[in-house]
């Protein structure tokens, strides 16, 4: 895979995805949107990926928004669809069947927050910046940040961040669960590869139930997500990954995945 924007590395189980545009500190234009887009689909069809990494070039921005230069001429409906591509993204990542991680290493402003957010998990470095600043702008979040937002870190938290635009330390995305964890700049990859290097062990295909599991449940009721739970448990043992997980356990050996 080629892409203008995008650097892709792809070892051992695990896809590295870098946002190439250091210079407009990985801002994102209509073309970074659709590499993205055509990236994560060919990723999450790629039987050699378990998990994928997404992260910014350079030491100082994960992706420092949408691209304001580009936004500042379009009209009503160009915006509208400048969004919407926006939000097709944001859904492809959040429903990758495969786990995605952010590697936080920058400023993650608006688009850029946002984008973390629909990743599952977010790995900050001591030096990242998150926020949603679109105020400052006298626009609103447009890829999906006022819905995100107010699910991973609560309403008036999410109120805060956006009404203030004031941006937050690695630290404190951390307290108010924006962030999973925080660690040095220069440990940062080697971080999220380990991460990566564990979810990619287990089985996959409990890994993406789960994950299923998780995003839907939370869009239903109690009752309903408890059920869709204990559909996908079931569905489980109609895997070789659950026979082999469990006899192993019992053979007291570790176990060797096969996705089937
Ligand atoms: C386009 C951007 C950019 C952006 C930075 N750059 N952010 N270009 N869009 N979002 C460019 C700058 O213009 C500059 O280009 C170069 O990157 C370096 O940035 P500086 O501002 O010189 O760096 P610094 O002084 O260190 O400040 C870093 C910063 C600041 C605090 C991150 O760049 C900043 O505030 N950026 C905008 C953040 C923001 O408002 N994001 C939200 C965008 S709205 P030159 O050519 O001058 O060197 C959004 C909406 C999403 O994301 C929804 C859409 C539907």
């Amino acid at each position: 895979m080629n892409f203008t924007n995008l650097l892709i590395d792809v070892a051992d189980g695990v896809a590295l995805v870098t946002i190439n545009r250091p210079a407009a500190l990985n801002a994102l234009n209509i073309d970074v949107l659709n590499d993205l887009t055509a990236a994560f689909s060919s990723l999450q069809e790629n039987a050699a990926v378990a998990c994928v990494i997404l992260t910014g070039s350079g030491t100082k921005a994960f992706v420092a928004g949408a691209d304001i230069a580009a936004m500042q001429p379009l009209n009503a409906v160009e915006a509208a669809h400048f969004a919407r591509l926006g939000h097709a993204l944001m859904s492809l990542i959040e429903s990758c069947p495969k786990p995605v991680i952010a590697a936080v290493n920058g400023f993650a402003l608006g688009g850029g927050c946002e984008l973390a957010m629909a990743c599952d998990m977010r790995i900050a470095a001591e030096n990242a910046r998150f926020g949603q600043p679109e105020v400052n702008l006298g626009v609103i979040p447009g890829f999906g940040g006022t819905l995100r937002l107010s699910r991973l870190i609560g309403k008036g938290r999410a109120k805060e961040l956006i009404f203030t635009g004031d941006m937050v330390s690695a630290q404190e995305a951390f307290r108010i669960g924006l962030a999973n964890k925080v660690v040095a700049a220069e440990d940062l990859l080697a971080e999220a590869q380990s991460m990566a290097a564990k979810i990619a062990a287990k089985g996959p295909v409990a890994v993406r139930f789960a994950k299923e599991a998780i995003d839907s449940g939370l869009e239903m009721d109690l009752d309903r997500a408890g059920r869709f739970e204990a559909d996908l448990f079931g569905l489980c043992f109609a895997t070789e990954d659950q026979k082999e997980g469990m006899q192993a356990f019992l053979d007291k050996r570790q176990a060797k995945f096969t996705g089937r």
